[in-house]
């Protein structure tokens, strides 16, 4: 088995169906309106983004999350995964009233028995959300550099990529690079390359969540490619979102001729049918991709890793 890393997965879009159904049950609430024969109903963005925020309404305890984190972590350590990297959104955990602090210990918790059991290694990045617009993601960016916690390495912004202006979240990344937090940003995704140059020039991320857009600018792949900015690519979320009309025509395969350096993630697994392992099938089947070409994929991550260099380096030994 190829050995796998991931560096873009959102904890509360790895639930599955099963387990939300599980924890409605528990909170007698009714999931019908977003869950059907065992999957998430979404058509589009919109619709998938509210099946997401409903979703994690029923992730209400410190329990609750350790046991989302654990279940997430071991099923993509049984996948061949030696390190994984989830966002987390303390918005999510106010809005199911649970304090920002007992969410990051729940996750915390389920990464520690994840790894006793397969040695996975973790780490969370902390995400404001974009359609929230710049306050609420200052108030994301203030709360994680207030209260830092060792395994949460990184800081991000997720949510809808069409509202609002990367300058206008400036101050927010400014906040979190300061403390020392390591910086990735979406863009790329819903909007063209535009978004991507801007959130650049405006955020100074050294990762781009998805980036896959930039292919429609040429000058912009050699610029990413220049300047060694790691592009976190789900191929099997971007067609089920409908950002390229089929795995033929994605632009990994582009990308990475260009000098890109790319990697492979499952953003929200059971919403979009997919897994890491599932991701890294699909390189090999639609993007030519042999095992040595999957294995530099894993290392790119690694290296791109929010990690000390210690745990970097021990990461790197297991791959030779
Ligand atoms: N939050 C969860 N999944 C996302 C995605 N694919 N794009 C933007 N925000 C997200
Ligand atoms: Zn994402």
């Amino acid at each position: 088995m190829v050995i796998k890393a991931e560096i873009h997965c959102h904890i509360e879009g790895a639930a599955s169906p099963a387990l939300v159904e599980k924890q409605a049950q528990k909170y007698g609430a009714d999931v019908s309106a977003i869950i059907r024969d065992g999957s998430y109903v979404w058509s589009d963005f919109t619709t998938f983004l509210h099946a997401y925020d409903v979703a994690s309404m029923l992730f209400r305890t410190e329990e609750d999350y350790a046991q989302l984190a654990e279940t997430y972590l071991s099923e993509t350590a049984d996948q061949g995964a030696i390190y994984s990297e989830f966002f987390i959104s303390t918005d999510h955990a106010k809005t199911a009233s649970l304090s920002p602090a007992a969410y990051i210990e729940g996750l915390a918790e389920g990464m520690r028995r994840a790894r006793q059991k397969s040695g996975i290694e973790a780490r969370m990045i902390a995400t404001g959300l974009r359609h929230k617009g710049p306050e609420a993601v200052e108030e994301a960016a203030r709360y994680i550099v207030a209260n830092p916690h060792p395994l949460v390495t990184g800081f991000g912004m997720a949510g809808d990529e069409r509202m609002h202006h990367p300058r206008d979240f400036a101050r927010a990344f400014d906040i979190a690079r300061d403390a020392g937090l390591r910086i990735t940003v979406h863009a790329g995704e819903l909007v063209g390359a535009q978004s991507v140059r801007d959130a650049l020039d405006h955020l100074r991320p050294e990762r781009v969540g998805h980036g896959v857009r930039a292919i429609e600018d040429g000058d912009l792949v050699r610029r990413l490619a220049d300047e060694g900015v790691v592009l976190e690519v789900c191929p099997g979320s971007n067609i089920a979102l409908s950002v390229f009309p089929s795995f033929a025509d994605h632009p990994f395969p582009k990308l990475r001729e260009a000098g890109c350096k790319v990697t492979l993630s499952s953003d929200d697994p059971p919403f979009f049918h997919t897994s890491l392992e599932r991701e890294y099938e699909i390189a090999a089947t639609y993007f030519g991709m042999d095992e040595a070409a999957l294995m530099q994929t894993t290392r790119t991550a690694i290296e791109a890793a929010f990690v000390d260099a210690e745990t970097q380096a021990a990461l790197l030994a297991k791959l030779t």
